[in-house]
């Protein structure tokens, strides 16, 4: 099901939006003219992804540093504390659709 999370003209203004679908957190992204939604909750702890910092298509978790693409939602490191490496998951993705100027997640 389609939801409208935003538009086109706002995100491109703000690059990263944290939007609430049914409860669930998305963190819209404008990357390299492309617009991807990834789930605003780190696999870690669950820290805000919307917080993170934003180097190319990668997102990092500003808790424990763990890094996920926002493209495919891997993760590319893994969350630390010092030299010790945490466990963690691949996050999840959003299908995403542009009309007029308005984007829509797909639930
Ligand atoms: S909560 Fe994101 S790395 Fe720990």
């Amino acid at each position: 099901m389609l939801h409208y999370a935003t538009t086109v003209s706002e995100l491109k203004e703000h690059f990263k939006i944290r939007v609430e679908i049914d409860g669930t957190p998305i963190l819209v992204t404008w990357l390299a003219d492309e617009v991807y939604a990834i789930q605003d909750r780190c696999t870690h702890l669950g820290a805000s992804l919307s917080k993170g910092l934003v180097d190319g298509h990668h997102i990092k978790c500003r808790s424990h540093g763990a890094v996920f693409d926002v493209k495919t939602g891997d993760l590319i490191e893994k969350p630390h504390l010092g030299p010790l490496k945490m466990p963690a998951k691949q996050a999840k993705t959003f299908p995403i659709i542009i009309k007029e100027g308005s984007i829509y997640i797909e639930l």
